[in-house]
């Protein structure tokens, strides 16, 4: 984020008392529970939402080499994506063409693809290189025609995407509808991944976003832990076509803002939050780099991948623990007090018990974000 802005957004809390909710959006909304808990809406989004539009996998460095792939579930499409020798990556669907079996597994390195089932042998490219021992047993399937199935891919910015079905004119800019401007002073092409660690909860994919869409919540449930640091009413929201930008704030910006403006930081004061719709978001929290990605595996479960990023690699132990511990601290708040509670909400949801959520006016990146899936949704509902 550009220094200007900094300032502008600065200048905005001056005005405002840090004991009164802003911003305010200009209405409650209200969303059925069943959106949170409805089978067949359930259905609707990982088609609508995850299977067709772009989903944010990973920093580019974790596919830093030829060779290096990540695997992914887009909506239920099986996903690999492959770093190629001439630095530009390629998506195929994680399938073999012979029998179906995945042929890679999580992430790593690899000259070569070789499916674990019977050993057939694609190229970086997806193209089949070999049948070991079996050459004769296909020789009317021109290996030609069995290379793996192409998935749509984009890079820029230091962010890879990709999308199964209907990304022919995908790219980063499409994807970050206009957050490019922002993301880009980052300069996430720089940053490496000291970690990832994955959990399933569960809830809904929605309620794991729904965490991060505001502050307000940070005053009673985080009373023990970040409430004294973090502001719960105050916090910089905007968004980027469907996708929510929720800037948290600590405190010390309050005293931050009393010095003279030439002397003024924004970074140190802040948990600038990316909310990417439908598969995730972004954190920039002052030394590094939070990814947290959702693949929804069914109307109450979800499994959830936090990656942390430093500035460089870590050299030493020490600079490893720093890194261990950091990840720890942060999971540990979202694993002992956020999800932990996201688990009970989304068993009342499934209760049919209460008949629907309010958002505050408190909340407008949820709100935002809600109106966003819900528009994707009709939207696809009235082209289908
Ligand atoms: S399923 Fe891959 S080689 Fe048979
Ligand atoms: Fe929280």
């Amino acid at each position: 984020m550009r220094r200007e802005r900094q300032i502008e957004l600065l200048r905005k809390l001056t005005t405002l008392d840090p004991h009164e909710p802003w911003p305010l959006a200009e209405r409650t909304m209200r969303n059925p529970a069943s959106a949170y808990a409805d089978p067949a809406r359930f259905e609707a989004e990982r088609t609508a939402l995850f299977r067709r539009r772009p989903q944010m996998l990973c920093l580019s460095s974790e596919l830093a080499a030829p060779g290096a792939y990540v695997t992914a579930d887009l909506g239920g499409v099986p996903a690999l994506v492959v770093r190629q020798a001439d630095g530009s990556l390629k998506g195929f669907v994680n399938a073999c063409r012979h029998r179906g079996a995945p042929v890679a597994d999580g992430s790593g390195e690899r000259p070569r693809i070789a499916c674990p089932y019977h050993g057939w042998v694609y190229d970086l490219d997806g193209s089949l290189i070999a049948r070991p021992y079996a050459e004769a047993g296909f020789d009317d399937a021109p290996k030609a025609d069995c290379g793996l199935l192409p998935i749509f891919v984009a890079e820029g910015y230091g962010l890879v995407f990709a999308q199964a079905e209907g990304g022919e004119r995908l790219t980063a800019d499409s994807a970050l509808c206009g957050a490019e401007g922002e993301i880009k002073d980052y300069g996430l092409e720089s940053y490496v991944l000291t970690e990832a660690r994955e959990h399933v909860w569960e809830v809904n994919w929605k309620l794991v976003l729904d965490t991060f869409a505001e502050s307000y919540h940070i005053r009673a449930l985080h009373k023990a832990t970040i409430a004294p640091a973090y502001s719960s009413e105050v916090s910089l929201c905007n968004a980027f076509g469907p996708h929510p930008q929720m800037i948290g704030l600590l405190k010390t910006v309050f005293d931050e803002i009393k010095k003279p403006e030439a002397e003024w930081n924004f970074l140190p004061h802040t948990t600038c939050q990316y909310i990417f719709m439908p598969s995730g978001l972004i954190t920039y929290q002052r030394d590094h780099i939070e990814l947290w990605r959702v693949t929804p595996l069914s109307a109450g479960r979800t499994r959830v991948r936090t990656s942390l990023y430093a500035p460089e690699a870590p050299a030493t132990d020490k600079a490893r623990a720093y890194w261990t511990k950091n990840l720890a601290a942060l999971l540990s708040v979202t694993g002992t007090e956020d999800f932990p509670l996201m688990e009970k909400i989304q068993s009342n949801l499934a209760s049919g018990a209460i008949p629907e959520l309010i958002y505050g006016r408190n909340e407008p990146a949820l709100i935002h974000l809600h109106t966003a899936i819900n528009d994707a949704l009709s939207q696809a509902g009235a082209n289908a």
